[in-house]
């Protein structure tokens, strides 16, 4: 089964879990469009959206569903997102799209975060894929040089600007034995605005697409 199929049949597991009523948080990339996709739905249900990216609020909007601040909504009882990698602790390495800045303020201000992703994903060690990292642009060589010193293979991701105005280090060569370790690690190095590690706050419920039926951790 193609990829883009295991996406839609994640992102519809993930539907079932948004309940009457809901402010809903919502994360950025493939998989969660495959979900707004399918949001006609449930769209009844829902009272508002909190978005995590530009791309995200344009599609949400574009199904007639009201996208709010987090400042307005205060905590959220649901966020769904995909993610780049997972292991089976559920702490993961998102990113890949470049949202990772607000995707993980809303995953911090939400109750239950609910992760979809497709077998491939599904790690023993975090770090194959290369960990995303938003950056202050005058501190790119500072934090290159610390992510050198932390084992990483440190990658300017070309001409690209995240919505924050900001540059993203792609590094490389991580085999990321202690996630929580690492984070905050990355946290504390002046320039670093976040790190794609989301170990500390992981997701609560990762739902894996293999095929033929979706696993539940
Ligand atoms: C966006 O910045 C990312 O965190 C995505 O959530 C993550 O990269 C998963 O994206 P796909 O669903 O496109 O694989």
């Amino acid at each position: 089964m193609d990829q883009n199929t295991k996406k839609i049949q994640v992102a519809s597991a993930a539907l079932e879990y948004i309940e009457n009523g809901q402010i809903i948080g919502i994360g950025s990339g493939s998989t969660v469009n495959c979900l707004i996709e399918q949001l006609d739905k449930v769209k009844s249900k829902i009272d508002a959206v909190v978005s995590s990216s530009e791309a995200t609020t344009k599609l949400v909007k574009s199904k007639n569903i009201r996208v709010i601040d987090l400042k307005e909504s205060g905590r959220i009882p649901l966020y769904i997102d995909g993610a780049d990698e997972s292991n089976q602790h559920k702490q993961l390495i998102k990113g890949g799209g470049g949202a990772l800045t607000r995707e993980k303020i809303v995953a911090h201000a939400s109750d239950k975060f609910v992760c979809m992703i497709d077998d491939s994903k599904l790690v023993d060690t975090l770090g194959s894929f290369p960990l995303p990292i938003e950056v202050i642009g005058m501190s790119q060589s500072l934090v290159s040089l610390e992510m050198i010193k932390l084992g990483g293979r440190p990658v300017l991701r070309e001409n690209y600007l995240t919505d924050n105005n900001n540059i993203i280090v792609d590094t490389h060569n991580l085999q990321i034995q202690q996630p929580i370790k690492l984070e905050q690690e990355i946290n504390n190095i002046p320039g670093v605005v976040t790190t794609g590690l989301f170990a500390m706050r992981g997701a609560d419920i990762l739902l894996v697409s293999n095929g033929s039926n979706i696993d539940e951790l």
